[in-house]
């Protein structure tokens, strides 16, 4: 089955109403002709009208950065699905390691997000990734695993259909040190054949993309591989060019 890759910017705690405006205005002109790839671009949620206001008529998604475990009630700060989905949101993020490690996130907590995300028809983007001492442990696999397993075990592996996994080593993100092409490819073609275990049918259609200092100079090799569907990118995000580069290179 081919599957059509997801680049997806991701652009953490960046931004302004000013920045907003020519970031997208320069992603729509560099994008206009996009094909064979979904692209998506994750604001802070604070920017998501104005966000889905500029992409109009535009290819380009619209994603959010997190969601909370409520639909409604007294859960003061807190952001619902639906309330994603009524700005046009499309991929949500979850899982990320920053919110895992600054907000103490569980697998379990992760995939009640994931449940509501579906429940609400919108497309989880489910971050995983071993830390540097986990890897230089050989734990990169069994870590990856148990991600992966909390929200299968809890709602199947059927799940899976219709969403995206975003493999970030930990200690690829944000340094410039990206894992090499063959390293990343192991690593999915891993997560791949550990879904496939459950459902081969599952596994050859889920989206896994790459994350961890992804830039315009080494995203083509990172696309060579099979098993990498796209990525999930970070700094090189919040430049237009560089970002437009990306996508052209899964395309
Ligand atoms: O969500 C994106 C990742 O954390 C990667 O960030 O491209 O800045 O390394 P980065």
């Amino acid at each position: 089955m081919a599957r059509i890759p997801l680049v997806m910017g991701n652009w953490k705690l960046n931004g302004s109403k000013a920045f907003c405006d020519s970031l997208i205005s320069e992603l729509k002109t560099a994008l206009v002709d996009v094909k064979g790839c979904n692209v998506a671009i994750a604001p802070p949620v604070m920017y998501l009208a104005q966000a889905e206001n500029l992409l109009t008529d535009s290819k380009i998604a619209l994603g959010a950065q997190n969601v909370d475990v409520n639909v409604q009630g007294a859960f003061t700060g807190d952001i619902s699905p639906v309330m994603l989905k009524e700005f046009g949101a499309k991929y949500i993020i979850i899982g990320h390691s920053e919110r895992r490690t600054y907000h103490k996130e569980s697998n379990e907590f992760i995939a009640k997000k994931f449940q509501l995300l579906k429940d609400a028809g919108l497309t989880p983007v489910l971050c995983i990734g071993e830390t540097e001492a986990e890897n230089e442990a050989g734990k990169t696999e069994e870590v990856c695993a148990r991600q992966i397993d909390a929200v299968i075990n809890t709602l199947g592996v059927e799940a899976f259909n219709n969403a995206v996994i975003a493999y970030e080593p930990i200690w690829a993100i944000g340094t410039g040190k990206s894992a090499t092409p063959a390293q990343a490819q192991a690593v999915h073609a891993f997560i791949r054949q550990h879904i496939a275990k459950k459902s081969s049918t599952v596994a050859e259609q889920v989206i896994i993309q790459y994350g961890g200092s992804v830039n315009d100079a080494n995203a083509a090799e990172l696309f060579t591989q099979p098993d990498i569907d796209g990525a999930l990118v970070g700094g090189a995000s919040l430049k237009a060019a560089a970002f437009a580069t990306i996508v052209k290179a899964a395309e």
